[in-house]
């Protein structure tokens, strides 16, 4: 095979890896296991367990920790909103996933200091797409939509 073509075919076994491991992760690996927060069962078993799991930091009606911009003398963050107005639906579906499953070291770093635990082996795949599915449920159509074009890009 000439050079050229090895690169080409090379290059798309890469791309073709990314496509999967991008299919692998949005499903999150199960049945059932998508953000989804027109799921009535859904949209309700992330109610409880949020209510059970994350309330107590992120507040019962998602509006967080006061001052969750400024960090502690102990240099941590407090814990954001999850509502409209914290920066949560910035974040694509796979990300969120990601940030409740393996904690924030996750995205910025196994030497990251953080208050928020990792979800690996206390909740499911299915139990944490449940969670984000209700946190979506709670935003406005608006940011629904924005959020949908964000987790696609
Ligand atoms: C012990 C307190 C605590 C609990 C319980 C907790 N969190 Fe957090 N969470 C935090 C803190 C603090 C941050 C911000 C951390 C930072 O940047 O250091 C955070 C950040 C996050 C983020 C990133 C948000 C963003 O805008 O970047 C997500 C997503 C998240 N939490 C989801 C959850 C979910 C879902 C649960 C329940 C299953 C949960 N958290 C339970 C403290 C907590």
């Amino acid at each position: 095979m000439p050079r050229k073509a090895r690169w080409i075919v090379i290059g798309l076994a890469g791309l073709a890896a990314a496509a999967g491991a991008a299919a692998y992760f949005a499903t999150g690996n199960g049945a059932g296991a998508a953000l989804d927060p027109d799921d009535p069962e859904k949209v309700a078993l992330g109610a409880r367990l949020y209510a059970e799991h994350c309330a107590a930091c992120h507040g019962t009606e998602l509006e967080g920790q006061p001052n969750w911009r400024q960090r502690r003398p102990d240099g941590r963050l407090p814990a954001p909103p999850h509502d409209e107005t914290g920066h949560t639906w910035h974040h694509p579906a796979e990300q969120l996933f990601a940030l409740t499953k393996q904690g924030l070291a996750a995205l910025a770093g196994a030497d990251y200091q953080s208050d928020m635990p990792a979800y690996e082996g206390k909740l499911s795949d299915a139990e944490i797409w449940a969670v984000l599915s209700y946190l979506k449920s709670r935003w406005p159509a608006e940011i629904r939509t924005r959020h949908d074009q964000i987790s696609e890009r």
